[in-house]
């Protein structure tokens, strides 16, 4: 049946056009987008898109799906339908499930599994090294081949410089991107919460700034050598923003992401004992993320993207210490970015889908994050005005993890619509 999309504003970072018009969607694509179609609606499934935002589906690059293995933590399955929920039409698994996704068969099961069960497009990312275990490539050509988007030891670096450069200039030649997770393996030691007043008065090791920028200089410095399209993974420190913009300025193909918790919240938010606090990279200090809103605002970081990492509550039940690191973000990703980010006047409603969806299809080369007419009728429709209390129980995720429960926050999830179906509706 044919989908009209009535009112609302449409905000298209493909052809820079933010005016109210109507959509039409036919045969999984969009077919016309005018000031008024005229159509008869008895034949037509309408919304009406009144007050709201129509936006090319969001585009997670980071999403930790944990099947296989984990199952206890999300599925594929479930962690889809949080996305849909979120307002995500295309998620990318990163590889670090049991067993790691490092060779093709791996790789076939979750795209084959994906298929079967999830609401949303999943691609997948394949590991750098065999296991991620830094010591052998893993067989990304075959991955590759097999539709892997990208490649990433996302959880921990790769350590071993010689190794990683081999592996860049092989995504080079592939023209895939890597997205790097930066993280010094010696230097963040036990460290659980960022080093500073927050460390030390909950008296746990400090994970410094210089855990992350020494790597990302590193990085940077590997992408200018092999020419590789490197993607920084969930920047949290001011001096990344910086190197990112120097990158750029010199040419180097680099783009960076930013995790909302990381622009909504710093160190001195942390509550004692409240292990939902705790992720890699911490938060950090006010400093750093008035310097990542500013990065955002002046387009030198790219991307958002969530680093949905669900956890059992059984397993943040632990310590500070001892719990993992992690925390849930598909549900509540677009609310903080209206929240946080455009009602304080740091991004557009343009800018807000270039970060979510516009910009992400084009680090991993996806024909996406357009309404143009022609192109898949993947859709976020959202109410920016609507208030809502974040309630974990509502999350369609298995994970709970969020140290925004409880939260009211701006920015509603309407209806997410992908290949033409509508996959989540707001009651
Ligand atoms: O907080 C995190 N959780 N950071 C990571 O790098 C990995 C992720 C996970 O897999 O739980
Ligand atoms: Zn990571
Ligand atoms: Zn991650």
């Amino acid at each position: 049946m044919k989908l009209l999309i009535k009112n609302g504003r449409v905000i298209d970072p493909g052809c820079k056009q933010d005016e109210v018009m109507d959509l039409l969607v036919e045969n999984g694509r969009i077919v016309k987008k005018e000031t008024q179609i005229k159509e008869c609606e008895k034949e037509l499934n309408v919304i009406d898109a009144k007050g709201c935002f129509v936006m090319p589906g969001f585009i997670d690059l980071h999403v930790h799906l944990r099947e296989p293995g984990l199952e206890h933590k999300e599925t594929i399955a479930t962690g889809a339908r949080a996305a849909a929920r979120g307002g995500f039409t295309t998620i990318c698994a990163m590889p670090n499930t049991k067993p790691v996704i490092d060779n093709v068969d791996r790789l076939r099961f979750v795209l084959n599994k994906s298929e079967q069960v999830a609401a949303v497009h999943v691609c997948q990312v394949g590991a750098v090294t065999v296991s991620q275990m830094g010591e052998e490539l893993a067989d990304i050509e075959g991955m590759v081949k097999a539709g892997a988007v990208a490649i990433s030891e996302d959880g921990k670096s790769v350590m071993n410089v010689r190794l990683y450069e081999e592996a860049m200039s092989l995504a080079q030649t592939l023209d895939i991107p890597v997205l790097a997770h930066c993280e010094d393996k010696n230097l963040v030691g036990a460290g659980v919460l960022n080093k500073g007043k927050k460390s030390e008065e909950l008296r746990v090791d400090g994970i410094s700034n210089l855990v992350e920028d020494i790597i990302v200089a590193r990085d940077i410095m590997l992408a200018k050598e092999t020419k590789v399209k490197l993607h920084l993974c969930h920047c949290s420190t001011k001096d990344s923003v910086l190197m990112v913009e120097e990158a750029k300025k010199k040419g180097i193909l680099v783009t960076a992401e930013v995790c909302p918790h990381h622009f909504s919240l710093t160190e001195d938010d942390i509550v004692e004992g409240d292990t939902n606090y705790k992720m890699n990279p911490p938060l950090r200090t006010k400093e750093d993320v008035e310097a990542l809103k500013l990065g955002l605002k002046n387009n030198i970081m790219d991307v958002i993207a969530t680093d949905h990492a669900p956890h059992h509550k059984s397993e943040k039940a632990l310590s500070m210490k001892d719990a993992p690191f992690g925390i849930v973000g598909l549900e509540t990703a677009a609310a903080l970015t209206i929240t946080e980010l455009v009602e304080k006047g740091y991004l557009t409603p343009m800018q807000m889908a270039e970060k979510l969806s516009f910009n992400p299809a084009k680090v991993i080369g996806l024909d996406k994050g357009t309404l143009e007419v022609g192109k898949t009728a993947d859709i976020t429709i959202l109410n920016p005005d609507r208030e809502w209390t974040v309630d974990t129980e509502e999350f369609a995720s298995l994970g709970k993890n969020t140290p925004f429960a409880g939260k009211k926050l701006r920015g509603q999830i309407m209806a997410t619509i992908v290949d033409g179906e509508v996959v989540y509706r707001h009651k």
